[in-house]
């Protein structure tokens, strides 16, 4: 597949005949990312980042990302003592964490509830009833429900949210699985409080700070290593945070003491909705995302992220279905059953090493392809997950190398967190391809900060407090 970034590392053309070859290029060459399509996109994000810290706040207002100031100064310096909680809301899984520190040591408790569909599509009333429930059952279990002083509470919230103070932010839209009709142009604290006054009895928790999934698991990668200045998160959604200099923001307002760096959160999987990204949308995004749950935005995610990524690949596997390139012309089960091809049997598919096939094989039969299976339909399945993976992979890292490349550090570790990132055998060696081309002057390290957006909202509660107590702005 050409001498571009996107060439494969499986034997395919030894496999297919001539034919089925030149039938699959046809397909995959337009999705194809050169370098000029990848100096493209990094162009394009650049240009929001750029936009977006404009100090003139309709030049903002252009921009596909948001540079939210989230008010966090301070990280952790190792001193840390206490009990502190971390709420995590955002993915398929809602995680309540406590985090109890010895001497800036952190033991980390994390229990997981699940929302059902049915709550999150309908009132946000009822997904903040169940967050307050699962706090309190986990606060019982925990032999912390009757505690006399309030538990500092850190809460990620990972919507785009405009953020007015530490602890008060507006919600500016849902996005992935949640499909509430309401709750957007509300604060998602106080619908919390409102929800533990309403469900449950007293509850011992103060919460002091809210935060994207981004920021939480940045502080838990600093946690890890103090290099760490980037949060990532690859997983159903998409974006990251970073440490900033204040002196760097344009549109800052706040003072200048020390700390002088603020964490700020990009919010970038919406890159693309303004159309900047329209020269390498595919024909695949496109329809994707006409059958989200949030047509027209969050155009970026929807090249790779979690939620999409499997789609994408079963998509082009139609396409070559319908040609008959691929199970003779007859798959009825994968062409119709849209959103049932997951990122994580994309995952799956990827973790075949070498010849084997035994994954594959194990996918293909959930979708009632079993004898009639050929090897080279074996092949052209690992190399369509191949491709559409790695073209994932590098669209983020060529996001991520121009923030990388922003921030002016000989070496940056970033944290990710992240079903994608954690699973994907590959993932993590196509974005390394990508920062080694096009962030050379940076030692970049990506480490991954497991469960971090939850044990680094409970970090951030430490931040808060500190803040507070050392007088440094939170509002
Ligand atoms: C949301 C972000 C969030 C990301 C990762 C996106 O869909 O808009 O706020 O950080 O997913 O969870």
């Amino acid at each position: 597949m050409s001498s571009s970034s996107q060439s494969s590392k499986l034997n395919t053309r030894k496999v297919l005949s001539e034919d089925n070859w030149t039938k699959l290029n046809a397909v995959l060459q337009p999705l194809l990312l050169t370098d000029e399509i990848i100096d493209k996109i990094r162009a394009a994000f650049s240009d929001q980042m750029h936009l977006a810290n404009s100090t003139d706040e309709n030049v903002r207002k252009t921009s596909d990302h948001l540079m939210m100031n989230t008010f966090i100064r301070e990280l952790l310096d190792g001193t840390e003592q206490g009990d502190f909680l971390g709420l995590d809301l955002g993915g398929t899984n809602f995680r309540v964490v406590l985090v109890r520190f010895k001497d800036g040591v952190a033991d980390t408790v994390t229990q997981y509830y699940n929302l059902t569909d049915e709550t999150l599509s309908g009132p946000a009333a009822g997904v903040f009833d169940f967050i307050a429930e699962s706090i309190q059952d986990f606060l019982v279990k925990q032999g912390l429900d009757k505690s006399e002083q309030k538990i500092p509470l850190g809460f990620t919230f990972s919507f785009p949210s405009t953020q007015l103070a530490l602890n008060k932010s507006i919600l500016l839209t849902w996005t992935k699985t949640f499909k509430c009709p309401d709750g957007v142009g509300e604060d998602p604290v106080a619908m919390l409080e409102a929800a533990i006054e309403r469900k449950t009895k007293n509850l011992p928790v103060d919460i002091v700070v809210v935060m994207s999934d981004t920021v939480s698991t940045l502080m838990a990668g600093n946690y890890l290593d103090k290099k760490c200045r980037v949060g990532l998160i690859l997983g159903t959604g998409c974006n990251a945070a970073f440490v900033e200099n204040i002196s760097d923001i344009d549109k800052w307002t706040g003072d200048y003491n020390d700390p002088k760096h603020v964490i700020v959160n990009v919010e970038l999987g919406s890159t693309g909705d303004n159309g900047c990204m329209d020269f390498c949308r595919s024909e695949y995004e496109k329809e994707v995302d006409q059958f989200s749950n949030h047509p027209g935005s969050f155009t970026f995610e929807k090249s790779f992220s979690g939620m999409y990524l499997g789609e994408l690949v079963r998509l082009v596997l139609v396409r070559l279905i319908k040609d008959g390139t691929l199970f003779n012309g007859k798959a009825e089960k994968l062409i119709e059953g849209r959103w049932k091809f997951t990122t994580s049997h994309v995952t799956d598919i990827e973790s075949d090493a070498g010849e084997s096939q035994e994954n594959t094989k194990n996918v293909l039969k959930k979708f009632g392809l079993d004898s009639g299976v050929t090897d080279e339909d074996i092949a052209i399945v690992r190399e369509v997950c191949e491709f559409i993976s790695r073209r994932g992979a590098h669209i983020i890292a060529a996001g991520m190398s121009v923030l990388i490349n922003y921030i002016r550090l000989p070496e940056v570790t970033i944290g990710i967190d992240g079903s994608l990132y954690e699973k994907h055998p590959k993932f993590h060696d196509s974005m390394m391809e990508i920062f080694e081309r096009f962030s050379p002057n940076t030692k970049v390290k990506m480490i991954l900060a497991k469960d971090g957006s939850g044990q680094g909202a409970a970090f951030a509660a430490v931040s808060a407090l500190r803040q507070l107590a050392k007088g440094i702005r939170c509002s």
